[in-house]
C-alpha cells in the first residue's frame, strides 16, 4: 500500500510544510497550520504517472504545434468584454474578484440576463437562497429559461448537475462558500479553495466549459484563501470602488489570452451596472465653481485616458500637524508637501493636510503629481486654480517638472472635456500636437509652476 503524505498548510496564506510548528514559517501567524493528507491528489497523480510509455505525451517542435485560434463569446456587457480582452474565450477560467457588496453577483447576473438566450448557464449559489437570487433576476430583468441556478455548497453535487444541465457557462458565487464535504477542513479554508477551484478546473478543461468563479477579497485586499487561486485560472479580474459611491472598475490582473492594461468602467444604480462609455465626465460632474484647492489632472487606465479630481484642505495646524490622503499614496503625499516647502517656498508642512481624489479612484500614477501640488498651493494660498486649467507631469525630488507617456492623448481628453489651459512638462513642448482651444503652459519646476498659475493674476 502507497504511504500517505501529509503535509501541513496554513489557513492564512496558503503554505505548506512538512512539519508541524505553533507558527507558519510564511506569514507568522499563530495556530493557522492545518493538516491534510495528499491522498485524492496522489490518487489523481498516480493514475497520471501510471500511463504506459506509448500513451505518454512527446514533445514537439514549436513550429509545428496547432494554433487554432482561441473561440471568444460576448459576454453582452461591453467594458466587460473590453476587460476580458475582447469577449470571454470559450473554456477559460475567469475568477472576478472584490471586497463583499462591490458587484460581483450582479454582473455576473447581468450576463445570464444579456446571454442567457444563446448560452446554457448554470448558476451555483452558495450564499444566497433561490428566493433571493430569483428576486435580483427579477429587477435585473433575467428571465432566459437556458439560466439555471442552483443554490448549492456542495462541490460533488455541483459537478454531477453538470451532466444533468450540460451547460455551456458555470458560474461559481462564490469559491469560498463551496467545499468538499469529504475533506475535513472547514468551507472557505485554504484547502477547500484550493481542492475545490482544482476539482472545477479540471472539468472544465475536458468539458470546455467557460467558468466563472467569485472570490471574495479579505481585509488585506487578497483574494481571500488566497494567491494559491490566481495561478490556477487564466484570468483574474478585480472589482474596485468605494461602497458609498456609484462608480466601479473592473481591472485585469491576469489574462492568459489578453492585455492586463485595460479597465471596465461602470455606474451602480437601481437597475444594476452600466457601461460607462465616458467615465472622465461622470467623474468631474458636480465640480465646484472657482474654488481653491482643486485641480484636474489626466492619468491613462491602459490605453484609455480618464481626468481625475484632485482635492487638497490646509489649514493652519497645531504641534502635531495631521494628514490623510484618500485615493493617494501617503508617501508620495508627503514627499510632494516636502518639494513644495523646500523647492516651492511654501511652508506646507506644518499645516494638517486633507487629499481626496473624487469618485472613489486610486492614483498611483507618478502623472498625477503636478495636479497634487498645484491643489495644496491653490489650498494654502486660498486662490484658485479656475475651472478651465488642468495639469499633468511627475515632480521630482529637486523640484523639477519630468515628463509623462502618452502626453497627446492625454491633452486631446483635456481638452474634449472643456478645458482650455493645461500645465505640462516643458521639455516636453516639443512632442505635443497643437489641439486648437487648449492652451498648454510649459514649466520647468515646481517653483516656476506655482509663480505662473498662482501667482500671476489673470490678464483677462
Ligand atoms: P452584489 O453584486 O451582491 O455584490 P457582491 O456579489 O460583490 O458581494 O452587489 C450588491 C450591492 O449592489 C448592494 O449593496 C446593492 C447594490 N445594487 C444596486 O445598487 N442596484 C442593483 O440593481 C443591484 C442588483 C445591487
Ligand atoms: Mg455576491
Amino acid at each position: 500500500m502507497a504511504k500517505q503524505r501529509t503535509v501541513y498548510v496554513c489557513t492564512d496564506c496558503g503554505n505548506e510544510t512538512s512539519n508541524w510548528a505553533g507558527r507558519c514559517p510564511k506569514c507568522g501567524s499563530w495556530n493557522t497550520l492545518k493538516e491534510i493528507t495528499l491522498d485524492a491528489y496522489q490518487k489523481g497523480s498516480r493514475a497520471r504517472s501510471g500511463s504506459s510509455r506509448e500513451d505518454r505525451k512527446l514533445p514537439k517542435k514549436i513550429t509545428e504545434l496547432d494554433v487554432t485560434e482561441e473561440i471568444r463569446f460576448s459576454t453582452g456587457i461591453s467594458e466587460f468584454d473590453r476587460v476580458l480582452g475582447g469577449g470571454a474565450v470559450e473554456g477559460s477560467l475567469v475568477l472576478v474578484g472584490g471586497a463583499p457588496g462591490i458587484g460581483k453577483s450582479t454582473i455576473l447576473l447581468q450576463m445570464c440576463g444579456k446571454i442567457g438566450s444563446e448560452k446554457t448557464i448554470l448558476y451555483v449559489t452558495g450564499e444566497e437562497s433561490e428566493r433571493q437570487l430569483k428576486l435580483r433576476a427579477d429587477r435585473l430583468g433575467v428571465n432566459s429559461s437556458s439560466v439555471f441556478v442552483l443554490a448549492e455548497t456542495d462541490i460533488n453535487s455541483v459537478l454531477s448537475n453538470l451532466d444533468t444541465t450540460e451547460p455551456d457557462i458555470l458560474i461559481i458565487d462564490s469559491i469560498q462558500t463551496i467545499s468538499d464535504y469529504d475533506n475535513d477542513s472547514a468551507p472557505g479554508s485554504v484547502t477547500q479553495v484550493k481542492e475545490c477551484t482544482m476539482r472545477i478546473m479540471r472539468v472544465a478543461k475536458e468539458r470546455g466549459l467557460t467558468v466563472f468563479i467569485v472570490g471574495h477579497i479579505n481585509k488585506e485586499g487578497s483574494l481571500a484563501g488566497p494567491k494559491v487561486l490566481e495561478h490556477m485560472v487564466d484570468c483574474v479580474l478585480y472589482f474596485e470602488g468605494e461602497q458609498n459611491t456609484s462608480f466601479r472598475l473592473l481591472r485585469a490582473a491576469k489574462n492568459r489570452f489578453g492585455s492586463t492594461n485595460e479597465i471596465g468602467v461602470f455606474e451602480m444604480n437601481n437597475t444594476g451596472l452600466s457601461s460607462v462609455d465616458n467615465p472622465s465626465e461622470m467623474l468631474l460632474s458636480g465640480r465646484p465653481d472657482d474654488t481653491p484647492g482643486t485641480c484636474v489632472t489626466c492619468i491613462m487606465e491602459g490605453t484609455r485616458p480618464l481626468l481625475a479630481e484632485i482635492q487638497a484642505l490646509l489649514t493652519p495646524g497645531g504641534y502635531n500637524a495631521s494628514r490623510r490622503c484618500n485615493g493617494l499614496d501617503y508617501n508620495r503625499a508627503a514627499m510632494l508637501l516636502a518639494v513644495v516647502e523646500k523647492r516651492g517656498g511654501l511652508s506646507v508642512i506644518g499645516c494638517d493636510t486633507y487629499i481626496n481624489v473624487i469618485g472613489g479612484l486610486t492614483l498611483d500614477e507618478p502623472s498625477a503629481d503636478l495636479a497634487t501640488v498645484l491643489a495644496i498651493c491653490s489650498s494654502y494660498l486660498e486662490r484658485p486654480l479656475g475651472t478651465d486649467l488642468a495639469a499633468i507631469g511627475e515632480v521630482g525630488l529637486s523640484g523639477e517638472i519630468r515628463s509623462v507617456s502618452a502626453v497627446n492623448q492625454r491633452l486631446s481628453e483635456i481638452a474634449r472635456l472643456g478645458f482650455k489651459r493645461c500645465v505640462i512638462p516643458a521639455h516636453i513642448k516639443g512632442e505635443i500636437k497643437k489641439i486648437p482651444g487648449l492652451e498648454t503652459i510649459p514649466v520647468k519646476n515646481v517653483y516656476e509652476a506655482i509663480r505662473t498659475v498662482l501667482k500671476k493674476p489673470k490678464t483677462e
